[in-house]
């Protein structure tokens, strides 16, 4: 099956002109927005467990958390963190209505906002060894640039409390503009590599890739001397 034609449709076809302008501004004038109230009352909620000294896997826009489920399994000495925003995406993996947070063995399912859960772990200087960020919402239309996670004034919380950071899309776009700006933050060229071959991981990768969707990999490590200038 040809994989070439299969892709998120957008009007735009390569990097955001203004994403370099957006990635000045916030290193000018750093984001001093609060955390919305859910988002600091799950923290708490949660906040013992992720201080308990166990290492820490955060998986981000998680849906319903099959990819935290398998993570949960890989990695068995790790507490994983399921972060979604969506209460009925949590709700089918597994937390009970009206939750904001429970606990599964090593795996705890969370309701909150990402960017505003990692602004918090970075105050509280919380680190993960691994933050994954499974084919989030794409935002493909160019006037909701600032809705893409690495867009957003947070992002830069976002990677530093990860120590390696993993994005996965079926748009090159995305993945292009995740790379360019993991590369501004870390002073290094990081790579946009294709996703070959995978065992699914995600409901969303199965459903891209069982359509003929190429898909997309950028990882790099972060490190800690950027975690340590955050605090
Ligand atoms: C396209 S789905 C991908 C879900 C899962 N990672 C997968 O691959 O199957 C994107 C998920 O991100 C969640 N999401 C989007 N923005 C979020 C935010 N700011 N905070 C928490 N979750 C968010 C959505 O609720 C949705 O479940």
């Amino acid at each position: 099956m040809s994989r070439e034609s299969k892709t998120i449709q957008s009007a735009q076809l390569s990097v955001h002109p203004r994403l370099r302008r957006c990635l000045q501004r916030y290193a000018d004038r750093p984001s001093e927005s609060e955390p919305a109230a859910h988002t600091v009352q799950s923290f708490a909620q949660v906040r013992p467990w992720l201080e308990s000294g166990q290492s820490l896997i955060l998986d981000s826009g998680c849906g319903t958390a099959e990819s935290s489920r398998w993570l949960a399994d890989q990695y068995p000495d790790h507490l994983i963190l399921a972060v979604d925003q969506s209460a009925h995406r949590l709700y089918q993996a597994g937390l009970p209505d009206g939750h904001l947070a429970v606990r599964q063995g090593n795996l705890i399912l969370i309701r909150a906002d990402v960017t505003g859960f990692c602004q918090l772990m970075r105050r509280c200087g919380l680190r993960v060894d691994r933050h994954m960020i499974l084919y989030p919402n794409p935002w493909p239309k160019a006037r909701h640039l600032q809705r893409r996670y690495h867009a957003h004034p947070l992002f830069a919380d976002m990677i530093r409390i990860s120590k390696l950071i993993e994005c996965r899309t079926n748009w090159a776009v995305y993945a292009e503009e995740f790379a360019l700006v993991l590369s501004y933050h870390l002073g290094s060229r990081v790579e946009v590599r294709p996703l070959r071959n995978p065992t699914p991981v995600t409901a969303f990768e199965r459903k891209y890739y069982n359509s003929g969707h190429i898909l997309y990999q950028v990882n790099a490590s972060v490190p800690k001397s950027l975690h340590s200038a955050a605090q």
